[in-house]
């Protein structure tokens, strides 16, 4: 059978048996993948794609991290599952390297299979602290797809499956290219922080368990709020008794170039959500950490959380070696480091490129967008856009693949998310492609 036979029968075996997520599932054109490293996957027909989303912005140490498949290895030759009832060594270790790169307080982990399963259980964890029931999120969110997580997000996922879970709250977005206040940055108020307010207000505060945000915004497209933000939410909660929760799960872990996102405004909030590059992908596992009152409140009072799988002691052992991995190997600093040139990039694309209307960027967290049209900001493809209405954006991601990149494309965004351990020259070869590709988008714009 040649390679390409055989990637196609791959290809039909999986779609014959299994389904893909969030798509019409006669359109899904996977790529049949069977090797990585680094920052580099490849495909059953041989070819390899330099990874420019981290898979789904998890694999932030690079694929196959030796450190992690030695531990995964090791680990499975001891013992791979303890009940959750039972101590491991993995497990310990695991909450304790949690709370000592965590900020402040945070100090007890309450261990998941994922991300999404660890935001039902903060805002769990938050209604039994709190004795509230309303929990404040954003419209520009994605907290995952159990029903809490998904009930909590803002992004159109959550339409299909609605009515989800009650006493969710949204407020608008620091969407500084599209501010709904009408606001530019020179003429802002900081409206995306004083409403939140004023909705706590009409709301009742003494019924709001807490606020739920991303330290930034990931797939819903990249919003790095202003410096004053984290720190004024902070504020905010504490005059009302409200508890900020930062779900991490994908700004977390170097990505930022931070340990996690509100590292890099000195905030402590009061529970943090973690998953993805908790074991960047090499297992599942997620958490949730919460500061020293909160672990207190628990010492003598009934917990009525569990899961067959949490704590998982595989999963720990890999959350272990990753940790160590991000510390040994100086990720974070390459993502604070290799952000800078990142940003410096971009700027370059938005310069050059007709189409490209915004860029947003910290760390190696970032997006391209996409206009018709600089002045009126006009979107390239709507958002929420359907197969039909995305235009010249469908064309991006083939282009881009047949040139050896591989990336997250999502209505009128190109992400820039690569693995932390990429290097410089790998940085700018990835952006050379889009670069590129920009002129296929620049002739649909003015
Ligand atoms: C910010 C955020 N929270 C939660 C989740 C859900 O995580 P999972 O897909 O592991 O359930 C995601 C997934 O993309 C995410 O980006």
């Amino acid at each position: 059978m040649s390679d390409q036979a055989r990637s196609q029968a791959l290809i039909e075996l999986n779609r014959r048996y299994t389904f893909f997520s969030w798509s019409v599932q006669s359109a899904v054109k996977p790529l049949a993948m069977v090797g990585a490293k680094g920052s580099y996957f490849w495909d059953a027909d041989g070819k390899r794609y330099l990874d420019f989303s981290s898979q789904l912005m998890n694999v932030n140490t690079g694929h196959q991290h030796p450190k992690v498949v030695a531990a995964i290895r090791e680990q499975a030759e001891r013992l791979c599952y303890a009940y959750p009832g039972m101590a491991t060594q993995p497990r310990g270790e695991l909450g304790k390297l949690l709370a000592d790169v965590t900020p402040g307080d945070l100090s007890k982990a309450f261990f998941t299979l994922g991300g999404a399963d660890a935001v039902d259980n903060a805002i769990k964890l938050a209604r039994l602290y709190t004795g509230r029931q309303k929990i404040v999120a954003r419209y520009r969110s994605y907290h995952g797809a159990t029903y809490g997580a998904i009930s909590a997000t803002g992004d159109p996922r959550r339409l299909p499956v609605e009515p989800g879970i009650p006493g969710i709250v949204r407020v608008f977005d620091p969407h500084c290219y599209r501010c709904v206040f009408g606001q530019e940055p020179a003429s802002c108020h900081r409206e995306c922080i004083t409403h939140i307010e004023e909705v706590i207000r009409f709301e009742g505060p003494d019924r709001v368990a807490a606020v739920l945000f991303e330290g930034v915004t990931g797939s819903s497209g990249i919003f790095v709020p202003p410096n004053d933000y984290w720190p004024r939410l902070r504020e905010m909660c504490d005059k009302y008794g409200i508890l900020l929760i930062s779900d991490e799960v994908m700004s977390g872990f170097g990505r930022t170039g931070e340990w996690f996102a509100v590292d890099n405004w000195q905030v402590v909030p009061d529970m943090m959500v973690v998953a993805k590059g908790l074991t960047s992908g090499h297992i599942p596992l997620g958490a949730v950490i919460v500061s020293q009152p909160i672990a207190d409140h628990f010492e003598d009072r009934y917990l009525p959380l569990g899961l067959t799988y949490g704590a998982h002691t595989l999963a720990c052992a890999a959350g272990v070696a990753t940790i160590q991995a991000y510390r040994e190997d100086g990720l974070i600093e390459n993502a604070k480091h290799l952000g800078q040139t990142l940003g410096r990039s971009l700027e370059a694309l938005k310069e050059n490129h007709p189409s490209v209307g915004d860029v947003r960027y910290i760390g190696l967290f970032s997006v391209i967008e996409l206009v018709k049209d600089k002045n009126t900001r006009e979107p390239l493809a709507p958002w929420n856009a359907k197969p039909k209405e995305l235009g010249v954006m469908a064309d991006v991601l083939p282009a881009l693949r047949e040139r050896g990149l591989s990336t997250f494309v999502k209505w009128n965004w190109i992400f820039v998310v690569p693995p932390l351990c990429i290097s410089e020259e790998e940085l700018r070869t990835g952006l050379s492609i889009i670069d590129e590709v920009l002129e296929i988008t620049d002739k649909e714009a003015q």
